[in-house]
């Protein structure tokens, strides 16, 4: 038994050398732009993500009801603080892949449909990734209002689209 334990103290202490040497001599590459993760390493960190998250979610409070002008509100704030890296219904964001793990595109891939976690995650952001927290900047109704207008994300009411596809252009950079 004890040579069970040394062995596997030993086996811990040796992956530690090797996983510092690996960082220290600088073979880790940290570039972020056009990089994707490998299909293991996404499936563990959004396996991370949602396990951290049902963990911590509170119970649903404050929801906000989907009507033209709540969807008009939640898509200013959206163009505002969000178009940049997860585009709008129609472009793409601009810094969609200058990011490491790049930002999801929610007109490819609409968000999680639990809008529990969505609000959570929008609040506090996602660590070690480039999702900010939005918990200083926004209150709570407001983080709502964008839930509810990432509800609609592909079918919006013609008139909050239409004024959605004009204010685009502030991030195209053209
Ligand atoms: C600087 C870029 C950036 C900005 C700005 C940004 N995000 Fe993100 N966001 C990301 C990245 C990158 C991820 C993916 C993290 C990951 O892979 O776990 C993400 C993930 C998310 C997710 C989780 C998606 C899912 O399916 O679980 C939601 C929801 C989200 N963002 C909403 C927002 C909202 C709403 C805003 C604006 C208030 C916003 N984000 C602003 C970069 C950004």
């Amino acid at each position: 038994m004890s040579r069970f334990i040394g062995g596997f103290i030993a086996a811990f202490v040796i992956a530690g050398v090797v996983g510092f040497w690996y960082l220290d001599s600088g073979r880790l590459d940290t570039q972020a732009l056009g990089q994707k993760p490998p299909a293991f390493e996404a499936w563990l960190a959004g396996h991370a993500l949602d396990a951290s998250v049902a963990r911590r979610e509170p119970a649903a409070s404050d929801r906000i009801g989907s009507n033209d002008t709540t969807l008009a509100a939640g898509g200013a704030l959206y163009d505002d603080h969000c178009a940049v890296c997860h585009g709008t219904p129609s472009a793409t964001g601009v810094l969609a892949d200058a990011l490491y793990p790049p930002a999801p595109q929610f007109s490819e891939r609409p968000p999680d449909p639990n809008v529990d976690h969505d609000f959570y995650v929008i609040k506090y952001g996602i660590r070690w990734t480039g999702m900010p927290g939005w918990g200083h900047t926004l209150s709570d109704r407001q983080i709502w209002t964008v839930v509810t207008y990432l509800k609609r994300f592909d079918s919006l009411p013609p008139s909050v689209a239409l004024r959605r596809s004009q204010g685009r252009a502030r991030w195209s950079y053209q």
